[in-house]
């Protein structure tokens, strides 16, 4: 059983992919991680992350045991990612990593912008999850702010919104939603309601609706 969940920075689909993957006993990956790891390992090097040898070399050298790595989570690594993302040959040496983990079993839950389009078109639930950008810079800044980050609010929803133009205009593979995605907007939901609303999706999907707990 493969789940794809896609979405925009901060919409929450991480969190909710790891608590569909643990509700369904299946394997987690966040793909966001790999990008994050090939711009982290990349700048190490004293590299860019915009220039797409630096990044390949990184991409083609990547331990996933890596991937395990607090440094990770940081919004200077996110927006260094998302320039690492848009390589293509940069996505190509990634793919076959995240298609051989899908292929794991007895199934995984995989999360990210092009998984239900490019990486697993085949998924047997495909989510779309988002959330307008105020709240998602809301959430993030608060999750920031806890971390001991020194932003503000706007500086987080500015971020977001640079991020999202990113994601969503790039030429290979850019974030959008799969045809037969199911959109989930947690806009007005907290996380176990967005939790719950998610289980009723992938059960009605594979046809256990009414069994969740
Ligand atoms: O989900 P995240 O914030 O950890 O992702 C970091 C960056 O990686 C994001 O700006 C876009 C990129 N990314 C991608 O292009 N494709 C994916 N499947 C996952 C992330």
């Amino acid at each position: 059983m493969i789940i794809a969940i896609d979405g925009p920075a901060a919409s929450g689909k991480g969190t909710l992919a790891k608590r569909i993957a643990a509700h369904y006993g299946l394997h987690h990956l966040d793909t966001g991680q790999l990008y994050r790891a090939v711009a982290r390992d990349t700048l190490a090097k004293g590299g860019d992350p915009a220039d797409e040898a630096a990044s390949l070399a990184a991409a083609r050298a990547l331990d996933p045991e890596s991937l395990d790595d607090a440094a990770l989570r940081g919004p200077k690594i996110g927006e260094a990612a998302s320039f690492a993302a848009r390589h293509p040959k940069v996505r190509e040496t990634l793919r076959a990593y995240q298609r051989a983990f899908a292929r794991r079993n007895p199934g995984a839950v995989i999360d990210g912008r092009d998984i239900g389009t490019v990486i697993c078109p085949d998924a047997d639930v495909k989510l779309f999850v988002t959330a307008s950008p105020e709240e998602r810079a809301r959430r993030r800044y608060l999750e920031l702010k806890q971390n001991g980050a020194k932003v503000t609010q706007d500086e987080v929803l500015d971020d977001i919104k640079t991020r999202d133009e990113r994601d969503q205009n790039r030429a290979v593979a850019p974030l959008r939603q799969a045809e037969d995605a199911v959109l989930l907007d947690t806009t007005n939901l907290d996380i176990d309601a967005a939790f719950r609303a998610a289980i009723d999706i992938v059960d009605a999907a594979m046809g256990h609706a009414g069994q969740a707990g």
